[in-house]
């Protein structure tokens, strides 16, 4: 219920105020809504995921202090021009939080919002998969291609099959040629994933991983799984 009820609303609002959502006629108030709805909607099912900001973010020890500081760099160099992101570390370190407060503060700070993204890999793989099905649906895999900024969260954690590496290649090259700013998170370090991807062909993890980290920051988020503090 929560779920229609937050995606019909920012899809409302999208509709009603197009790409103007930060215009002065409508107030401070009206854009924090708008973003949170607009943040809302990109991370569903995950409502609880909306409520992530960098204020949020779990900063109290050195890799969180340093996490944050190098993601306002990042964002910072995105005013420029299209670097990428590469935060890696253990489960739970806060990757996927980093990222999302990244996206939110890009979307606060930049009047826009059409042309950012956030997508779980696994979870697009899925969709991907049980879309071959219904003929004529569209393709899950645009919504990791045509945003100009866009979250590809927990790349490494699929299974490595031919399928799901062809498929994760044509994201990334296809991001790459349109130099598109693309923020990943990943449970492996650089060399790991491309291991990890290149169990059967290592070319084939080298050509991905070259790619995501060419223009890339990187971030290590070296710290024990914050879900085990019972953080909410
Ligand atoms: N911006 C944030 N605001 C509030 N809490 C956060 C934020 N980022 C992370 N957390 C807390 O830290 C926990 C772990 O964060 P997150 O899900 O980002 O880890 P992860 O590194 O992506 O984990 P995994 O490797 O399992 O994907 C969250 O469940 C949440 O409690
Ligand atoms: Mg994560």
């Amino acid at each position: 219920v929560f779920d229609t009820f937050w995606t019909k609303d920012a899809d409302d609002w999208i509709e009603r105020w197009g790409e103007r959502p930060f215009c002065a006629e409508h107030g401070r108030l009206a854009d924090a809504a708008a973003v949170k709805l607009r943040i809302a909607n990109l991370v569903r099912p995950i409502r609880r995921m909306s409520q992530w900001t960098f204020a949020t973010f779990p900063a109290d020890d050195v890799p969180g202090r340093r996490a944050l500081k190098a993601a306002a760099a990042y964002l910072d160099e995105l005013g420029e021009w299209e670097p990428w992101l590469f935060v890696f570390g253990g489960v739970g370190s806060g990757k996927t939080g980093l990222a999302l407060s990244c996206l939110r503060a890009y979307i606060e700070g930049r009047h826009g919002w059409d042309d950012v993204g956030f997508c779980n890999v696994r979870q697009l793989l899925a969709q991907t998969r049980g879309s071959f099905a219904s003929k004529g649906a569209s393709d899950p895999t645009e919504t990791a291609i045509k945003p100009w900024l866009c979250v590809l969260d927990d790349v490494g954690a699929e299974r490595p099959t031919p399928w799901a590496l062809e498929t994760l290649s044509t994201i990334v090259e296809a991001r790459y040629v349109a130099n598109y700013p693309t923020i990943v998170t990943s449970n492996y370090a650089p060399a790991e994933l491309a291991e990890r991807l290149g169990h059967d062909d290592i070319v084939i993890g080298q050509r991905i991983v070259s790619r995501l980290t060419e223009n890339a920051l990187q971030i290590r988020l070296d710290r024990p799984d914050l879900r085990a503090r019972g953080a909410a």
